[in-house]
């Protein structure tokens, strides 16, 4: 095959390498994604290294480079004229998992500043976005400049990645998705923290979700994906720890939008569920620790209203109303336990899907969401149950909904006589 003068490789080489079960070059790797980015490789020829990749995983020198390749398809953000250090953290997704919420604005009101770039939800995983945009007046939109802005101020933004952060992510991303490569961990590992190296945090926290609810199911492939992103984060010269945390059963007594906003408000009023307040806690001491501030404590900052006040402010910033009512939804219905006993099974994965189906989550990145559709959750894992109880309430706008969320409940939810055994909310730790 005959190749331009200029170019150092083409892409039958390179894929034939990988299928071959070679280690790809710096060079390979920097000259495919550059292509591939200004569309010179196609996406059939993409698909075919994604599944090579797949299938023959990459070594630590290939993940880092390509990750150090895709940081470099685009811009990178610098925080290093703010006052105090910066911390991030990033979930690999779960059902209820609204920890975000109060977690940035507590780690601020500790003295550590929380760029936090967040997506939307797709599937039947949340998107912290779409969660803030319940609020009513809040935008998620925000320039660099007014997120630099926002950070020296407030000390917290949770808001949208710019499209100029990792675009060679951006569209390898959407490929892998139709063509059965998103499980790669070396791509996986890549495309995240791509993006959080590019977006220029001092110290970064991992909370790699790990159950039926997660896109890892297993904890040997959760701890393989925590290894490898934490080697990346360390090799890039970002302060790295990931935790293990169990998503086989939601996160606290909500999912949905607006529902999840009002828990994690009652968290930073100092109450809200347990393992919310648990997994909150649990993070902001690692991203405390990580930023070199781990002589704070943060329960204090949530005892005494500090982060309630920092909250109220990063809404405001963003032009949202801290004091306007959650939307609420048209229609509810109650699921109520067939006979008494322990409540041993709650399913993270159906609760998340009847959530979607709902009306909370979307099938396209297209869709839009409801801000009061989702579920609530009146008794947890462990709980005693009397017949007749409610056990969850659903809620939409729209009735014609319910049929197919309650499909998707179907085995998920059971009450027995004997407690099931929990795991640990926080199973493991990785740092580097
Ligand atoms: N989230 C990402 O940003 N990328 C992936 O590949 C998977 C989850």
């Amino acid at each position: 095959m005959t190749r331009p003068v200029s170019a150092p490789h083409d892409a039958v080489e390179v894929i034939a390498a990988k299928r071959d079960r070679g280690e790809l070059s710096d060079s390979q790797i920097d000259w495919v994604l550059d292509a591939y980015t200004r569309g010179a490789v196609a996406d059939e020829q993409m698909s075919a290294l994604a599944m090579a990749i797949l299938l023959n995983g990459m070594t630590r020198r290939e993940v880092s480079r390509w990750t150090a390749a895709m940081i470099a398809s685009g811009e990178r953000m610098d925080f290093s004229s703010l006052s105090r250090p910066t911390a991030d953290k990033h979930s690999t997704g779960g059902v209820g998992d609204k920890v975000t919420l109060p977690l940035a604005p507590l780690v601020a009101a500790c003295g550590v500043a929380v760029p936090q770039l967040s997506g939307r939800g797709l599937g039947h995983t949340g998107g912290t976005l779409d969660k803030l945009e319940s609020v009513p007046g809040w935008r998620a939109d925000l320039s660099n400049a007014q997120m630099l802005a926002q950070l020296e101020d407030v000390g917290a933004v949770i808001c949208a990645a710019g499209t100029g952060l990792a675009p060679a992510d951006r569209k390898l991303y959407a490929l892998r998705d139709v063509t059965g490569t998103v499980e790669a961990i070396p791509l996986i590992a890549s495309s995240i923290m791509s993006k959080k190296i590019a977006e220029g945090t001092g110290a970064l926290v991992l909370d790699v979700k790990v159950g039926s609810g997660a896109f890892m199911k297993d904890v040997d492939r959760a701890r393989e994906l925590a290894q490898t992103m934490v080697a990346l984060g360390t090799d890039a010269g970002v302060r790295t720890v990931a935790l293990l945390t169990d998503m086989s059963t939601p996160l606290g007594r909500t999912a949905g939008n607006g529902l999840e906003v009002g828990e994690s408000v009652d968290v930073l009023a100092g109450g809200g569920p347990d393992d919310v307040v648990e997994l909150t806690l649990a993070l902001a001491r690692e991203m405390l620790q990580a930023a070199g501030a781990g002589d704070v404590d943060p329960a204090d900052r949530l005892r005494d209203g500090s982060a309630m006040d920092v909250w109220r402010r990063m809404i405001a910033a963003q032009g949202g109303d801290p004091d306007a009512p959650l939307p609420r939804s048209r229609e509810t219905h109650v699921v109520r336990a067939v006979r008494s006993g322990v409540l041993t099974r709650l399913d993270a994965m159906a609760v998340g899907l009847a959530a979607w189906r709902l009306g909370a989550g979307r099938a396209r990145k297209e869709d839009p969401v409801q801000a009061a559709a989702g579920v609530v959750m009146h008794a947890k894992p462990g709980d005693e149950v009397t017949r007749g109880q409610d056990l969850l309430t659903l809620h939409t706008d729209e009735p014609e909904r319910f049929d197919r969320a309650l499909a998707a409940l179907e085995g998920g939810v059971e009450v027995g006589d004997e407690p099931a055994p929990r795991s640990a909310l926080v199973i493991d730790r990785v740092a580097g």
